[in-house]
């Protein structure tokens, strides 16, 4: 079927090219020039493995195609997906302008039967206002035309988005219209092959759907983070803890990795919007604002634990970095727990000296040239002769350093690590001043 993708971002782009992938054929929309024109050649904006490949071959076998022409593109789909940003607005509730827009130039060029498909994390309540939109503009234009909006919230990761989109646990599809079904049917039949995964709701349970899922991922990463930052005053090991109570099949071993807090484009921003949601309905959710405030705290911990094991003293302080971006296999720098290390080194008067295998290019992007940074080309390069390391993204290659080595190359012999890669007793063995996160 010929489906249309509004917005080329993570979300846009991995959903055109899935769905390209199954057999459809697919024309992706974007205001930025520059980016589809190196789309259309295959190359793509963002690190996620797998995805430029997958771009590349349908766009040679002509089944996905990026343009900048919104007419043409209303024109081509019988649905329309729209995958613009959210972006928080001043108090953190979701910016809609950006997903009007689109509804708005949908109703300006639409000439026959559309499905209009919010794939973008929008609060509950917004497919009304893109159906309400569509529907002023087909009147401004004096026509009268057959439409359906639906919600089909998308629940991939970063750094997995290929396989969460293709084996993902459910299709969540809002919306009352037997014909909108059908279609979304066919879209998704090549994903729908082994066990039934569509699940039909209204609409505004399906945009909830998409909130309290992140919602309770993100409650589960801060009552860790709480639970571990208790354990260091009590004397407990949080991975002990953990293993313990991840036995529990109710609670289960996913998304109870304590750390140096959650980042990333959905958490933060998600969490918030639903608080302010909830304002708006005169409802305070006191859980979602205590997740918030201990994921802001928590990302100071490592600046505190650093602070602590000098004495205050960080001033002209080297201090090596070990990943930039808010998780492992993503170059996403979007509220990485380690700008807000950085940034207080700064503040503090320390030399930074960082390495990510990736998020390189987006830190110099961030934060430009400046004296108190040194972007190292090797991992080794951010500890040699460092006061101490930090570690804020457990990429695979941190994981299986030497101690001993590491013991050898910083001066200082600190190690603060927010992801508690390593044993203790064998980071003591050789010697290294050793902080983790809810272990002694
Ligand atoms: C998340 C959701 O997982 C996904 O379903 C949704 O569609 C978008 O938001 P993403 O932001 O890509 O995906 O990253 P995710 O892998 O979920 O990690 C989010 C953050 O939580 C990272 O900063 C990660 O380090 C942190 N985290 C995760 C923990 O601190 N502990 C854990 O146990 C798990």
């Amino acid at each position: 079927m010929n489906i249309t993708i509004f917005g080329t971002g993570y979300v846009g782009l991995v959903t055109g090219t899935c769905l390209a992938d199954a057999g459809h054929h697919v024309m992706c929309v974007d205001v930025d020039k520059a980016k589809i024109d190196r789309l259309n050649e295959g190359i793509i904006p963002i690190f996620e493995p797998g995805l430029e490949q997958m771009v590349r071959q349908n766009v040679e076998s002509a089944r996905l195609s990026f343009t900048t022409q919104s007419e043409e593109a209303v024109r081509f789909g019988t649905l329309q997906f729209i995958a613009v940003g959210t972006p928080p607005g001043e108090d953190g509730s979701a910016d809609l302008q950006y997903v009007l827009q689109v509804a708005e130039t949908i109703g300006h060029h639409m000439d026959d039967y559309k499905v209009i498909i919010n794939k973008s994390t929008v609060p509950v309540g917004t497919a009304e206002k893109v159906q309400a939109k569509i529907a002023k503009t087909l009147q401004e234009r004096g026509i009268e035309l057959d439409y359906d909006v639906c919600s089909n919230p998308e629940f991939l990761k970063e750094g997995a988005a290929i396989e969460d989109f293709t084996r993902g646990a459910r299709i969540v599809v809002g919306t009352h219209s037997e014909k909108a079904i059908k279609l979304m049917r066919e879209c998704y039949a090549p994903y729908n092959r082994n066990r039934e995964k569509i699940m039909v709701m209204d609409v505004r349970s399906a945009e909830l759907t998409k909130y309290a899922a992140n919602a309770m991922l993100a409650t589960k990463i801060s009552f860790m983070n709480e639970m571990a930052n208790l354990a260091e005053r009590l004397g407990a090991d949080i991975e002990q803890v953990r293993q313990g109570i991840g036995s529990d099949p109710r609670i289960g071993y996913h998304f109870i990795y304590p750390g140096c807090g959650y980042g990333g484009s959905c958490f933060p921003k998600d969490v918030q919007a639903l608080s302010r949601t909830a304002q708006q309905v005169g409802y305070r959710a006191e859980m979602l604002e205590a997740v918030e405030a201990i994921n802001e705290r928590q990302k100071h911990t490592l600046f505190e634990k650093l602070s602590k094991a000098f004495n205050g003293e960080l001033k002209g302080k080297k201090i090596g970095v070990w990943g930039l971006a808010f998780k492992p296999n993503t170059d996403d720098m979007r509220e990485a727990p380690s700008r807000v290390l950085m940034e207080s080194l700064w503040e503090a008067g320390a030399q930074v000296y960082a390495y990510d295998p990736e998020a390189m290019t987006e830190t110099r992007h961030i934060y430009g040239n400046r004296d108190d940074l040194k972007l190292c080309e090797r991992m080794e390069d951010a500890v040699a002769g460092a006061d101490a390391l930090v570690i804020c993204t457990e990429w695979k290659q941190f994981r299986a350093v030497n101690l001993a080595w590491i013991a050898s190359q910083l001066k200082g012999g600190v190690v603060i690590d927010g992801r508690n890669l390593y044993s203790p007793k064998d980071a003591k063995a050789v010697n290294l001043r050793y902080i983790s996160v809810g272990r002694m």
